[in-house]
């Protein structure tokens, strides 16, 4: 949080990802001038992660500047569902306040690929390691 870039809104976040195997991976929100352009803390903790070469994830923390606990915003709901469908959510305010959510709650009916793909898009999908 305190390493955020957020000139523009001046709302600082800051997240951490826990994988599988315990490790921990810090993010913080990165904005830009196209505001579109802005990458979440959450997101960019789960690239951390991903770099790393973490797959599988079992909590995510958050917290702001907000006094109170804010939840992860809809585009992080699904980007974590694709490495922990059920994470545990932890949401902590600056003052203090926690609060906890299954990821299950935020966004019970989550997009995967391999539910919805054709046989046909199937063929022509580029072999991922999940899919193989
Ligand atoms: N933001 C996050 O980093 N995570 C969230 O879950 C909600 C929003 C950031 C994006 C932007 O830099 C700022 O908060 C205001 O929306």
């Amino acid at each position: 949080m305190e390493s955020a870039y957020a000139p523009y809104s001046g709302f600082r976040v800051g997240a951490a990802v826990e994988t599988a195997e315990g490790a921990i991976h810090p993010g913080c929100n990165v904005e830009n001038a196209s505001f579109s352009v802005t990458m979440c803390a959450e997101r960019v903790a789960i690239g951390a992660a991903v770099a790393a070469g973490g797959r599988s994830l079992r909590r995510v923390y958050v917290c702001s500047t907000s006094a109170e606990p804010v939840p992860p915003c809809g585009v992080c709901r699904q980007a974590l569902a694709e490495f922990g469908p059920d994470l545990e959510v932890i949401s902590e305010g600056s003052r203090g306040r926690v609060q906890r959510w299954n990821l299950g709650e935020l966004l019970p009916e989550q997009f995967r690929l391999e539910e919805h793909a054709s046989a046909d898009t199937e063929e022509r999908r580029p072999g991922g390691e999940r899919h193989s």
